[in-house]
């Protein structure tokens, strides 16, 4: 059985102070659930995170890294700096990032590589825009990200990685896809998997759905066959909304 994991991606949000009160705040809402529970923040809120969740379930990850370790690169945070100061996971090529920042299938391949030899668990977000999805594109599309995000990597290494799968008209949209429809995108992206790396690694490779989750549909698309949780936007941002959505 593979094991549900829900991560709020906290997008540009909170500061230090509004991140320990949020974390305090989300501890007891959380504290009974087998579930795995990841908060992805901001850097500048990562090592009081780090820091504040020791001793608890929470676990915190970073929203983007670059694939060097150091140089001249200046802006960016590196997998080893994440690494260093206890972050444990990373999402790599949110559609945002590959919309505004130019990231692509190449620069999302070398991210993952980078985190995976920082021992960082990346959280890989593929999906489809609105034109795909219209012109019946959607499988093709997903597929082919995940391929070429996952190339070059080791059976175990894609293991290590988680994959989500946010199709891009749903997210921040409050429009969800159906429980079916994203089931079975994630079912594609599941063999493809397998068609490549085997059906063991198929079988174990977390894979989640983002776009638009909420407490209310939570339970819907997280008790299918292939939907292994999600990553949740807008509505991590609160710790009781959060919490009803870890607690489906
Ligand atoms: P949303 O964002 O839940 O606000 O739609 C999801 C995401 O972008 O990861």
């Amino acid at each position: 059985m593979r094991k549900k994991v829900i991560a709020g991606n906290w997008k540009m949000n909170k500061n230090p102070e509004e991140a320990k009160k949020y974390l305090e705040e989300l501890k007891p809402l959380v504290e009974n659930t087998e579930n795995e529970v990841i908060i992805c923040a901001p850097f500048i809120d990562l090592k009081c995170l780090v820091k504040n969740s020791k001793g608890s379930n929470i676990k915190i990850g970073a929203q983007n890294m670059h694939f060097e370790d150091a140089g001249a690169y200046t802006g960016e945070i590196s997998g080893s700096m994440l690494k260093s100061i206890g972050v444990e996971y990373v999402i790599i090529g949110h559609s945002e990032r590959r919309q505004y920042f130019a990231e692509t299938d190449e620069t999302v391949n070398k991210k993952i590589k980078s985190a995976l030899k920082n021992e960082l668990k990346p959280i890989v977000c593929v999906g489809e825009t609105l034109e795909q999805k219209e012109e019946g594109l959607t499988q093709e599309v997903i597929t082919k990200q995940t391929k070429l995000a996952l190339e070059g990597l080791t059976k175990e290494q894609v293991e290590n990685t988680i994959i989500a799968y946010e199709p891009i008209w749903a997210i921040g949209t409050g429009k969800t896809a159906t429980s079916d429809d994203a089931n079975n995108s994630i079912k594609s992206i599941r063999e493809e998997i397998c068609k490549i790396y085997g059906q063991n690694v198929a079988n174990r490779v977390i894979i989640q759905y983002g776009g638009s989750v909420k407490a209310s549909n939570a339970k819907e698309l997280f008790t299918t066959s292939d939907i292994d949780g999600g990553l949740v936007g807008g509505a991590s941002l609160k710790p009781d909304e959060f919490a009803k959505i870890v607690n489906y």
